[in-house]
């Protein structure tokens, strides 16, 4: 029987989320470019260039979370934390090919200059993955809270 289970350490999570506000930065101005009224004008370079940053940023982003976030404790870990631990960690995974596919899809698109709805259909893309990294942060920022309060009641 496998007895580690995955847990977090919730300073280092906090620590790590609350340092890159340049991700913040990014994520937000890509957001407001997207939500702007002709989605079909964004520049298809531009759009390019700055997703292909995010998709960097958040590679960094994840691989530090994993690093020094989450880790494996042999013991000691309520089975409900570990739980969530585990499926949040499980989604950094998803959520970068999805921004790789992002990424890759607004340079074709800069390369070929083809179809002008290419760029409102990406941003759209991009909006519904936005939302979705959200509830990605927010499910962490409950585990941390709910790691916080459990070293505080006492384990269990
Ligand atoms: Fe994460």
């Amino acid at each position: 029987m496998d007895t580690h289970k995955v847990t977090i350490n919730p300073a280092f999570l906090q620590e790590i989320k609350d340092d890159d506000v340049q991700l913040l930065t990014l994520l937000q101005q890509v957001r407001e470019m997207c939500d702007s009224v002709a989605q079909s004008d964004i520049p298809a370079r531009r759009f390019a260039s700055v997703l292909a940053e995010l998709r960097d940023r958040l590679a960094m982003h994840f691989a530090l979370e994993e690093a020094y976030g989450y880790f494996d404790d042999p013991v000691t870990v309520a089975p409900h934390l570990s739980e969530q631990a585990e499926s949040l960690r499980k989604q950094h995974g998803k959520l970068y090919e999805e921004m790789v596919l992002l990424a890759e899809t607004a340079q074709n698109i800069s390369r070929s200059n083809s179809d002008p709805r290419g760029v409102g259909n990406l941003a759209r893309g991009f909006i519904n993955f936005h939302g979705r990294l959200l509830d990605h942060e927010e499910g962490e920022n409950e585990l941390i809270l709910d790691a916080y309060s459990i070293d505080i009641g006492g384990r269990g």
